[in-house]
């Protein structure tokens, strides 16, 4: 058994680093600059008169992190010698040497394309994306219920959607919420292949406990996932007496053991119940999720098939593995 290696390849960083990724919540960002970690690159975050800008951390001057500097009059300003920067990454001015003298050419930012959609930062490192946002419509939905958290897990991205969209651990290792150890075993399904990833509906038995007996009570609730490339999830759970729930998930590869998973959830009913019962259930059932995935070992998926053992539920799983040769990526995932 390999070791997931601390750092992604050139090749791997190159071929993941032509998606989208969100690496921030825009809510999270104030007046000073803000670092985040991306495929192990390390990106400046600021904003200027209503505008984002994202570049790699890293002066073009002597190499100073621009994240310890600060925004004046919408210029970024390196902690060092105080040169400013615009929104396009352009060096506008060296406070050390005569306004007159022309500024080197050299001392132009890496800039990051960004954009900000469902009040997420998405970033693409090869300014390139190979793929469109996925579509989040119920976050767009002002009557319903919503919110935003994040986590961060130590364990590769992969691992995570291969959790986010797997099944069959719903009896095993969500017994303690909604899992039916009642009832494990899974209906047949059929995965699509979507242009932008995978798509599949089916029928899961939940348990709600009985209070007082802990009996549990098993019911069924119709599951739609929709799976945008590179780690993008979308579950609609329609609940036979409730209403409808959403659940997006997009994991962000900070590094191939690391990784920060932006969860945003809608909901078309309990507008009126209080919103942390509803996040304290879902924390507990990310907290199930977590205790387990952390430990998996290797920390990040081999995409060689024979590098695992497979049962018939992992369909999902295989079908996710499968396609990213096409993207030139081999993995650790
Ligand atoms: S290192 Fe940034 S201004 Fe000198
Ligand atoms: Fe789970």
């Amino acid at each position: 058994m390999s070791a997931t290696p601390v750092h992604f390849s050139d090749t791997e960083r190159a071929a993941l680093g032509a998606f989208w990724h969100p690496v921030a919540y825009v809510s999270e960002l104030g007046d000073a600059p803000c670092r985040v970690t991306l495929l192990d690159v390390d990106l400046v975050l600021w904003q200027h008169a209503g505008a984002l800008s994202v570049a790699h951390d890293q002066c073009p001057h002597r190499g100073s992190r621009l994240s310890t500097g600060w925004v004046a009059e919408g210029q970024l300003v390196c902690p060092y010698h105080g040169l400013h920067f615009d929104g396009q990454g352009r060096c506008t001015r060296v406070p050390a040497q005569d306004p007159q003298t022309p500024i080197s050419a050299r001392l132009q930012l890496n800039t990051v394309l960004c954009v900000e959609r469902y009040g997420l930062v998405w970033v693409c490192l090869s300014g390139t994306p190979r793929l469109p946002l996925p579509e989040w419509t119920a976050l767009e939905r002002a009557d319903y219920q919503q919110y935003a958290s994040h986590a961060d897990w130590q364990v590769s991205a992969g691992r995570h959607v291969e959790n986010f969209n797997d099944i069959a651990h719903f009896a095993w290792a969500h017994a303690g919420t909604f899992g039916a150890r009642e009832q494990p075993l899974l209906l047949p399904e059929r995965i699509e292949e979507t242009p932008l990833g995978l798509r599949r509906t089916t029928r899961v038995a939940q348990a709600e406990r009985d209070t007082f007996t802990d009996a549990a009570i098993v019911t069924e609730a119709d599951y739609r996932y929709e799976f945008t490339y590179p780690f993008a999830s979308s579950l609609r759970i329609a609940y036979p007496s409730l209403g409808t729930e959403w659940i997006y998930s997009a994991a962000s590869p900070v590094g191939p053991a690391q990784t920060r998973i932006f969860i945003l959830k809608a909901r078309d009913y309990g507008q009126d119940e209080p919103l942390a019962d509803w996040i304290a259930f879902q924390d507990a059932i990310n907290e199930e999720d977590r205790r387990v995935v952390e430990q998996q070992r290797p920390r990040a998926i081999a995409l060689d098939p024979a590098a695992e053992g497979h049962i018939v539920a992992d369909a999902w799983s295989l079908a996710f593995r499968r396609r990213w040769a096409s993207f030139g990526v081999n993995g650790p995932l």
